[in-house]
């Protein structure tokens, strides 16, 4: 099998570098084993009508990374425009903050239409395509527009929306429609994969039998795979990391006080303003814990010529200086708030430095800090995890203290319960964590998947006529050159 990985980021292979992102962080180590090659953009762009796409190519452990330089014309209306502000906010029920204009749509559309033919040249007959995430729905489709009969998979890594949600995005039924072209698409939860099977059967009229649905491409299977992390090989990246200058400055600097910690990309999703109210809160409802507790609020930059994006980063500057106004003393910080990135070392040791890790999201895939911060704990002394019930992380992570990230007040009580948890609950419920991720890691997933992509089109393929036509869904149109559905 000759494995070929698609993402919008890629990760380069470099320990100490800042990793935006969970899923390139999450995917680097197993694609890098795995020999697969691994495409995605470049982070530049290239003007020009070259159809032949521009790709940088690199050695990637036993495969390689293939960057590409996405077109100049279509990158903002692809990247901030449609996957950003109509996609994400949609699949994180953020409805009111979906906004993409015709154009957006029609680059988003130009984009993956230019990654298929991009793929054409890693094409061989026994290749597997495995797409990753929201910046590709129609990507599938447009590869069986060139021919492509390869099997080919999709993984979704933010969460899927219920169907009044979803009818908020501009074209939602062409895209799901497309989305139909992909042999296996994989999603985080049971109740993710239920909300895309309710709108294909309701929305679509198709038919679907033990998650399997029947379109005019032929069958696909809708299935669940948790992405996990390597927890054993984290560990000891965290055990190594408390002697990394930054980490030890830290935990100096804490003077016997206790740490909570919450680690997010600067997302409206991420919770962040709740989490902050929280900790006001407590310290309001409980001064005896001002001195005693503080938190380290890591929030990386993101997105930030999208304006939903520049608006939290001002409103949560705002906040923590009056939250640390109000509750601080000449001697006491009671938020460390750092805008930067760190490397997945320093952010390991970090975590097994703090007694609370706050995933507080108000809507999640799946939230690998949550795992990561687990995985990070010293066995003989864990923290507590507070983790938001609307996490994908909750399935599995039961035992954690779970939370509801809208009830202000709750989680300032299970903030406080979490800071002084004796050491056997803690232990308790930390080796339960630990068993769950040691279960279902990142490997796992990621053979899963390619073994189920595999066994579907083997499927897919007995059950098709020999002379299946190429499928017409909907009728082409096309306007400005740009061919989409
Ligand atoms: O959740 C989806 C996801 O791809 C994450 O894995 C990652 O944290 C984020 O989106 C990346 O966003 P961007 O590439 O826009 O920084």
């Amino acid at each position: 099998m000759n494995l070929v990985v698609v993402s919008n980021r890629v990760a380069r292979g470099k320990a100490n570098e800042p990793m935006t992102g969970g899923l390139a962080a999450a995917l680097l180590p197993v694609v890098e084993k795995s020999g697969a090659i691994w495409v995605g953009s470049s982070g530049r762009v290239r003007d020009g009508a070259q159809r032949e796409p521009f790709a940088e190519i690199e050695a990637l452990g036993a495969g390689a990374l293939a960057m590409l330089d996405l077109p100049a014309a279509h990158y903002g209306g692809y990247y901030e425009g449609f996957a950003n502000s109509a996609l994400w906010p949609a699949l994180h029920s953020r409805t009111d903050l979906i906004s993409a204009s015709q154009e957006d749509y029609l680059s988003y559309r130009e984009v993956n239409a230019f990654m298929a033919r991009a793929l054409l040249r890693f094409r061989k007959p026994e290749t597997v395509f495995w797409i990753q995430d929201y910046h590709f729905l129609a990507l599938g489709a447009e590869l069986r527009d060139l021919g492509v009969t390869q099997p080919i998979g999709f993984f979704l890594h933010t969460p899927w929306p219920a169907r009044a949600v979803i009818e908020g995005v501009p074209h939602h039924r062409e895209l799901i429609e497309a989305m139909l072209a992909y042999d296996l698409i994989g999603f985080q939860t049971q109740d993710d994969c239920e909300s895309f099977l309710s709108y294909v059967q309701s929305n679509l009229g198709l038919d679907v039998h033990d998650g399997i649905v029947t379109s005019r491409y032929g069958t696909s299977r809708i299935a669940v795979f948790p992405i996990g992390i390597d927890p054993d090989n984290f560990a000891q990246q965290a055990a190594k990391a408390v002697s990394h200058p930054d980490v030890s400055r830290l935990r100096r600097s804490l003077n016997g006080e206790k740490l909570a910690i919450g680690v997010d990309r600067l997302d409206y999703s991420k919770g962040l303003i709740n989490r902050i109210n929280a900790f006001d809160r407590m310290w309001t409802l409980r001064p005896a814990l001002e001195r005693t507790a503080s938190l380290l609020q890591i929030a990386t930059p993101s997105r930030g010529a999208i304006e939903a994006y520049g608006n939290l980063q001002s409103e949560l500057a705002k906040l923590v200086s009056d939250v640390n106004g109000r509750h601080g003393e000449v001697d006491w910080t009671p938020i460390r708030y750092l805008n930067k990135g760190f490397s997945q070392t320093v952010l390991a040791g970090l975590y097994r430095t703090a007694q609370v890790g706050v995933v507080t999201p108000l809507h999640d895939g799946m939230n690998l800090v949550a795992k990561e911060y687990v995985a990070a704990q010293n066995p003989a002394d864990p923290g507590v995890l507070v983790l938001s019930k609307f996490a994908g992380a909750a399935k599995e992570l039961d035992t954690a203290l779970l939370v509801n990230p809208h009830d202000i007040d709750g989680m300032a009580r299970t903030i406080a319960t979490a800071l002084s948890m004796p050491l056997t609950e803690r232990r308790m419920r930390w080796e339960a964590m630990m068993a769950k991720l040691r279960a279902r890691t990142i490997q796992h997933w990621f053979s899963d998947f390619v073994d189920a992509l595999q066994e579907t089109r083997i499927g897919r393929r007995a059950a098709e006529p020999p002379t299946a036509e190429p499928p017409e869904l909907w009728p082409r149109r096309s306007a400005n050159g740009a061919r989409y559905h």
